[in-house]
């Protein structure tokens, strides 16, 4: 049985995306800082784990030499708010992070890495048409430019060692339980999930403020087909369906719950790292050309009603 490992493999992402490859009839070990008992306990999962740090490169290396997984999935990062707040740690996690899976990789035998970019890679603060994977990179944010080298240390690795590197980049994931953590970006599920759980909710961006967005079945099913396709025709796949500013997200809240009690404060971290990508349309024809990638949530009142649903069936 081919064996995946996935770094970051506790996070949100992580968990429900080792459910899928074991379905699929994948072994897959998480490797990660930290693990919650609780993220781990789903019906029918069975997950090896591994505690270790990706930023330290004989943690990596040990574990990717120790279990010679067919494809690495590389998760594990920390976040956009929490990379403007601590620069030095978003560069050693981020880019280190990202060299140091690459090199146990190359080292190790590996076949497929399969790495998290993100559309913070763009950045939009006036109007432009929807971007595709070849649209020039510039990012003024500190996670943007984490996510833009590591793509570039990706691309390196398959070019020099001919590494069957597939890079996706996603939208802001919208999915219940998806947590605050470091993200500037968490707003766009909490500003949805609160309300419809009957909680009130303080947004830290502008009303005006947008994000491109993925609901997170979507995310997976795309994450799913970039690990198990044999070969894929490109390096570089976004994964984000739309976009919506806050306001919006709250005007579609409401028409479900109409006593929702949502507030704008405006925190000048969040604030300031959602301005960078208020225009940002991500174009996702290749990874639907490419990868067959056939997103079911595609507006933001596709978003809401699908996290709504899940919401409510979870009551
Ligand atoms: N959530 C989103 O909206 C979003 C959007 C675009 C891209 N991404 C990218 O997708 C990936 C997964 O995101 P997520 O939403 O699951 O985030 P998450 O915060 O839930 O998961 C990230 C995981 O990485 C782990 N991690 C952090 N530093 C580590 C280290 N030094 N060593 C080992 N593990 C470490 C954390 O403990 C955490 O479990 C990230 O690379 C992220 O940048 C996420």
């Amino acid at each position: 049985m081919s064996t995946t490992l996935i770094t970051g493999g506790g996070g949100f992402i992580g968990v429900r995306l080792a459910a899928r490859l074991q379905t699929a009839g994948r072994r897959v070990v998480l490797f990660d800082r930290h693990f919650e008992p609780s993220t781990l306990a789903r019906p029918g999962l069975d997950l090896e784990t591994i505690e270790g740090d990706v930023a330290r490169f004989d943690d990596v290396h040990r574990v990717v030499a120790a279990i010679h997984p067919s494809t690495v999935v590389h998760l594990a990062a920390i976040l956009s708010g929490q990379c403007e707040v601590d620069p030095v740690l978003a560069f050693t996690i981020n880019v280190g992070g990202t060299f140091n899976v690459l090199e146990a990789a190359r080292r190790e035998g590996v076949r497929t890495l399969v790495a998290t970019s993100s559309a913070a890679v763009y950045e939009a603060t006036t109007p432009v048409s929807p971007l595709d994977e070849d649209a020039p990179l510039a990012p003024i944010g500190v996670y943007g430019m984490t996510k833009s080298v590591g793509e570039e240390w990706c691309r390196f690795y398959h070019r020099r060692y001919g590494l069957d590197v597939r890079i996706a980049r996603p939208g802001a994931v919208v999915g219940p339980g998806r947590v605050a953590g470091g993200a500037a970006s968490s707003w766009t599920t909490a500003l949805i999930e609160e309300p419809l759980r009957g909680r009130p909710y303080v947004c830290p961006v502008a009303e005006d403020d947008s994000s491109p967005l993925v609901y997170h079945t979507d995310l997976l099913d795309g994450l799913a087909r970039l690990c198990l396709a044999d070969q894929v025709p490109s390096r570089t796949y976004n994964l984000g369906t739309c976009r919506a500013t806050a306001g919006e997200l709250a005007r579609l809240v409401r028409e479900r719950v109409p006593d929702a009690r949502i507030t704008f404060q405006p925190d000048p971290v969040a604030h300031s790292v959602v301005g960078r990508w208020r225009y940002v349309v991500q174009s996702y024809e290749r990874a639907r050309l490419e990868l067959g990638w056939q997103p079911r949530f595609t507006t933001p009142a596709d978003l809401v009603a699908a996290c709504a649903g899940e919401v409510m069936s979870a009551e």
